[in-house]
């Protein structure tokens, strides 16, 4: 699976929304995350990233991020309309300490 990781946070691009063909991607308040049972791994969304937040799986260390993204997509909607960025993106992309910003 590809998963949503900590620097989509305060940006928001959704970029990869459009993109992907199985439409499993779901939004909360300040960032988007894959779930990982409904992603088919095709990879077209890694690239469409400004922010590069969307990393596979295969990647050391990912594991707590599939455990995020399936927790937070078993509670948040469905997204597959790219819509503005959140008013911040370009200034909070590549900030440290994220994670204390992310609002569920
Ligand atoms: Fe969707 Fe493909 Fe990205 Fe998975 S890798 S979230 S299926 S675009
Ligand atoms: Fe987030 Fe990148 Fe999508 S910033 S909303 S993962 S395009």
């Amino acid at each position: 699976t590809y998963v949503v990781t900590d620097n989509c946070i305060a940006c928001k691009y959704t970029d990869c929304v459009e993109v992907c063909p199985v439409d499993c991607f779901y939004e909360g308040e300040n960032m988007l995350v894959i779930h990982p049972d409904e992603c088919i791994d095709c990879g077209v969304c890694e690239p469409e990233c400004p922010a590069d937040a969307i990393r596979p799986d295969t990647e050391p260390d990912m594991d707590k991020w599939v455990e995020f993204n399936r927790k937070y997509s078993e509670a948040w909607p469905v997204i597959i309309t790219k819509k503005d960025p959140l008013p911040d993106a370009e200034a909070m992309d590549g900030k440290d300490g994220k994670m204390d910003m992310f609002s569920e």
